[in-house]
């Protein structure tokens, strides 16, 4: 067998419960790595077994059943032709007699000769089960061990990571905090923002806002608390009603990104982007690889908000059109299949670029666009700002802007708030509704001057999403 796995402590502790218990006779279990020899469980170690055909050898004149983790194997059975023969003969003389080989290794490098002869597994990290248990045993010393109950509630920060990885967390979080707590939470996602920003294609992001801070968007926020009930009933649904994502399109600078944010604080849940941008550059091997891997390990850090950004990104670069088609196959196979716990968030531009297959129904729950704000929406957005930067919205009669404002973005919304205070910081003074209404006459909306673009995008969107934003203003 050959285990791809970073943890070869965790697969000695497997291998050491097989080897008493499972099997229906104990069988003793061996460890070998080239710095130390073949080493029984007691820790004594076996004469001649230094090298890599020392141990097989070993093995081979072996009477009786045994259990054999050969740590770093790869190596030797990529290098020498001799080891790979070894391997071969030991096939037919182990089958049967109870005497089993488990090569682990971080990579996988399994030769072509050997393919056919060796049960590949991967390792995958450790599940909900395995991390109490695991942090039960860590902080049985502590003065005061946490409950079951608090260890439930924190392992789900935890999953995606290692039991190594995991203990530094856990001491991270001990040393922050002088013991656990609920609030421990945020210290033991920190380990994974770093494991996640090491791989460089994915990207942690903390997001400290709440739906409140969007303005408008009645239909798409309405929809996103109905689903949030449905994904935190995921265990006890069928997969098919389960919520996987929804795929917000529409004008640039409406508050795509921003929902994206809220919507993950409002799962409660972490939230990762995907950059599409990085999975093309070619810096993290094939397009192809990366991607698939990318995505792998989200699984793996379920339950969790994927962010796929500017995803038109990912039809439409400049790299080879074979390799994106075989990318967006994968994608659309892989949002069929992933694990409910994931629940993935698409944002796209220029939704003219997407494939027909993206947005047909059953990939995405939904599909929305977002449009320019109305009249009663610019009014909340404008409301938000002022008042999140410490102003009255009320007393600085904001109803008589919105004739200037006609066409503009939330984006140029909050623009006009920052000048209209940097102003008034220069000179001194509160700001003045004179200010704002000064500044939002004098500036030209990038819908005006991009007029053509944006019908485009409106008549291309009007039958295919549905308007995050209710028809006629909204109802609340
Ligand atoms: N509906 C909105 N409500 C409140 N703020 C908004 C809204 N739309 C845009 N903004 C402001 O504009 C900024 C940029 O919007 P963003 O979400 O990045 O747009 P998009 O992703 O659609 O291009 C946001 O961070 C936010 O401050
Ligand atoms: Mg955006």
């Amino acid at each position: 067998m050959y285990i791809r796995t970073p943890e070869e402590e965790r697969v000695g502790r497997i291998l050491a419960e097989a080897g008493g218990g499972l099997l229906d006779e104990p069988v003793p279990v061996w460890s070998w790595s080239l710095t130390r020899g073949l080493w029984r469980a007691d820790g004594g170690v076996e004469a001649g077994t230094g090298s890599p055909e020392g141990v097989l050898a070993f093995i081979a004149a072996h009477e009786g059943p045994g259990i054999f983790q050969l740590r770093d194997f790869h190596e030797p059975m990529r290098e020498s032709p001799a080891v790979r023969r070894w391997l071969r003969d030991l096939y037919e003389l182990c089958r049967g007699r109870r005497k089993y080989i488990v090569v682990t290794s971080p990579v996988r490098a399994v030769p072509a000769e050997l393919d056919r002869a060796v049960l590949y597994m991967e390792l995958r990290p450790p599940d909900l089960t395995e991390i109490v248990s695991f942090l039960r045993d860590e902080t049985r010393e502590l003065p005061s061990p946490p409950g079951d109950e608090l260890l439930r509630t924190l392992a789900p920060a935890l999953q995606g990571l290692t039991l190594d990885e995991t203990r530094y967390a856990l001491r991270r979080a001990l040393a922050a905090g002088g013991g656990l707590s609920e609030a421990s939470w945020q210290t033991l996602l920190e380990e994974k923002r770093m494991l996640v920003n090491r791989g460089g294609v994915l990207e942690f992001i903390s997001t400290p806002t709440t739906m409140d801070i969007i303005g408008g968007l009645e239909n798409l926020k309405r929809w996103l608390l109905e689903r949030r009930k449905l994904f935190d009933m995921r265990e006890s649904l069928s997969q098919e009603i389960v919520p996987k994502g929804l795929l917000m399109m529409g004008i640039p600078g409406c508050g795509k990104s921003l929902c994206v944010k809220a919507i993950s604080s409002h799962f409660q849940l972490p939230l990762y982007r995907m950059d599409m941008v990085e999975v093309f550059s070619g810096r993290y091997g094939s397009p192809e690889v990366a991607f698939a891997d990318a995505c792998k390990m989200m699984e793996d850090l379920a339950p969790a908000v994927l962010w796929f950004d500017e995803i038109e990104m990912a039809v439409t670069s400049t790299e080879s059109s074979g390799e994106q088609g075989r990318i967006f196959a994968f994608f659309l196979t892989w949002m069929q299949e992933k694990t409910p716990g994931l629940f993935v968030a698409a944002t796209a531009n220029r939704i003219d670029l997407l494939p027909a297959e993206m947005i047909r129904k059953g990939r995405f729950d939904e599909v929305f666009f977002v449009d320019l704000p109305t009249e009663e929406e610019r009014m909340e957005i404008f409301r938000i700002h002022l008042s999140r930067r410490g102003h009255d919205a009320e007393a600085l009669n904001i109803s008589q802007l919105m004739e200037f404002t006609q066409g503009w973005t939330g984006a140029e919304i909050e623009q006009c708030v920052i000048a209209a205070i940097t102003k008034a910081k220069l000179e001194d003074t509160p700001v003045k509704a004179q200010d704002l209404l000064t500044l939002a006459a004098k500036q030209v909306p990038l819908s005006r001057t991009m007029k053509e673009q944006i019908n485009h995008i409106r008549a291309w969107a009007f039958e295919r999403a549905i308007k995050a934003t209710p028809p006629k203003g909204y109802a609340k």
